[in-house]
């Protein structure tokens, strides 16, 4: 009855915008006037989902001539509790407010910190699924099924990392129904995330070379920059707490992972909109630093290759058994490295770990890569508008212009001559796992 309720709250939703998930009234029912829906967007790939602004100037739909043939996604996880990591941090900021109680109370504390009264304790667990996780991969299902209804899914994989999989059941939930474990025809697979599987959905994994700290040491760099002038403003707010700049780091966490785990989150209105606007700077420089274009050499490109291959291999229907519909579920790193593959999101010069943070930047985490992000690829054809097989990327529910083969009569709609796409991406469809220019890249695997 409950998930029959949910279905039908979102049905007036899908018909006045078409976009399930970015209902903006969802989980912005804070109390706090700080709470505003650009704070809780702009928490990189800690956010919870929501559209991705469409570029001006771009149609957000197809002409009314055209059909799409083939679409696959790539769903990234809903919102999920802290890895043990960064759990730490928030464990550390909570001791520490804990012990501070008897001069916290005696304070005058600013309105934005005056819940600091009542103490702050953390319950938050680690790596899984969360409820609003579960909720927008239902909701994702739904809003699939409702935007395609021309095809019927017959597959879908995932990752083998359970917040992966459970992500996938409930995304199966919402497009299938409750019967789908037992429709004969759907196989639900899913593929090892480890060090010997090849995997387009974890590239970096059968990749010797890669490192998480490429990304991890430019967060460092970053947060020494970034955490000491907001530790001093808190400490000089709250008197007799004393935070380090890794307790700051635990707030910030604090804010995005009770938001991910509860729906809200006292700390999201304790900092100021730059400071919100540094932390998600930092997600930038991790993500770009570990899976995208501030790995070394051509590793980003070199990894999102994998994905673009198979694109190419199904679109182009290779093999000869290509489906019209693939739903696949992985990580907001899959997305960042396919598309450092086909050099979107590229900002010249690199992003700095050092700073200062480039406003104009196009790599931007927030938008591309929240919980839930959702990579659609379309294949499409048209009656008049666009000769020949089409293609078009919607990543959550925006299109994201394809500008590498952009040409007059494609660039409204962001979309490229399904050839054109073929071409541009020649570097991709170069390499090969274990050939030799990714063993040049990635050194020798072990296996
Ligand atoms: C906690 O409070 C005690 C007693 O005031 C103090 O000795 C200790 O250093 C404090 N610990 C931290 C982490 O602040
Ligand atoms: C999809 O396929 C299943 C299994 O064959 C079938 O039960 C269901 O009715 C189909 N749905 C649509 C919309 O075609
Ligand atoms: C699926 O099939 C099993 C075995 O026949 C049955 O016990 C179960 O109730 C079915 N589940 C649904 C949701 O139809
Ligand atoms: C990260 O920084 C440490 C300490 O500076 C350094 O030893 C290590 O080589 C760096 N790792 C990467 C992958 O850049
Ligand atoms: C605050 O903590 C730092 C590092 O833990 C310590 O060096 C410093 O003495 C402390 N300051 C106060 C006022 O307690
Ligand atoms: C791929 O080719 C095979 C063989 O011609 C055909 O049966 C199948 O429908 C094609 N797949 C798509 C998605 O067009
Ligand atoms: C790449 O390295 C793997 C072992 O890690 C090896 O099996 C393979 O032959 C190498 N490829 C080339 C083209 O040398």
């Amino acid at each position: 009855m409950l998930v029959l309720q949910a279905v039908l709250a979102l049905v007036p939703l899908v018909l006045s915008s078409g976009l399930v998930a970015a209902a903006p009234s969802k989980r912005h029912g804070s109390s706090s006037s700080s709470e505003t829906t650009s704070v809780y967007d702009r928490l990189g790939n800690l956010a919870p989902y929501h559209q991705a602004p469409v570029p001006s100037g771009v149609h957000e739909d197809l002409p009314s001539d055209c059909t799409v043939d083939q679409v696959m996604l790539m769903g990234r996880h809903g919102d999920r509790y802290p890895l043990g990591s960064e759990l730490v941090y928030i464990q550390g900021l909570a001791y520490k407010i804990g012990n501070a109680t008897a001069a916290i109370k005696k304070a005058k504390l600013p309105s934005d910190l005056a819940f600091l009264k009542d103490g702050y304790t953390t319950k938050l667990g680690t790596n899984d699924l969360t409820a609003p996780g579960r909720q927008t991969l239902f909701d994702h299902g739904v809003a699939f099924r409702l935007k395609y209804p021309q095809f019927n899914a017959t597959a879908i994989l995932a990752g083998a990392q359970d917040r992966v999989i459970e992500s996938a059941q409930w995304f199966a939930q919402g497009y299938y129904g409750r019967i789908w474990p037992n429709i004969s025809s759907t196989v639900f697979s899913t593929i090892p995330e480890d060090d010997v599987t090849i995997s387009w959905i974890t590239p970096m994994d059968t990749c010797a070379d890669w490192d998480y700290n490429y990304g991890n040491n430019a967060t460092i760099t970053w947060g020494n920059v970034y955490l000491p002038p907001i530790a001093k403003r808190l400490n000089k707010a709250i008197p007799g707490v004393n935070l380090t700049t890794d307790d700051v780091h635990g707030a910030l966490y604090a804010c995005a992972y009770d938001l991910a785990a509860w729906g809200t989150s006292p700390w999201c209105g304790a900092f100021t909109e730059s400071e919100i606007a540094d932390f998600e700077y930092e997600l930038d420089v991790l993500m770009d630093g570990a899976f995208g274009y501030n790995l070394p050499g051509k590793m980003g490109p070199t990894l999102g290759a994998l994905y673009v291959d198979k694109l190419i291999e199904r679109f182009s229907n290779k093999t000869g058994d290509a489906e019209p519909i693939y739903l696949e579920f992985g990580h907001d790193t899959t997305i960042d490295m396919i598309l450092t593959a086909l050099g979107l999101a590229k900002d010249t010069p690199r992003l700095s770990a050092s700073g200062p943070v480039p406003a104009h930047r196009k790599w931007r985490t927030s938008e591309q890569v929240p919980f839930g992000a959702q990579m659609i690829w379309e294949k499409f054809s048209c009656t008049s508008s666009f000769e020949g097989p089409q293609i078009r990327l919607v990543l959550n529910d925006a299109p994201m212009p394809l500008t590498f083969c952009e040409t007059h009569a494609t660039k409204e709609y962001g979309t490229c001559a399904f050839s054109d796409f073929v071409k541009a991406n020649a570097f991709s469809t170069s390499i090969t796992w274990g050939d030799a220019a990714w063993n040049a890249t990635c050194g020798a695997s072990d296996f």
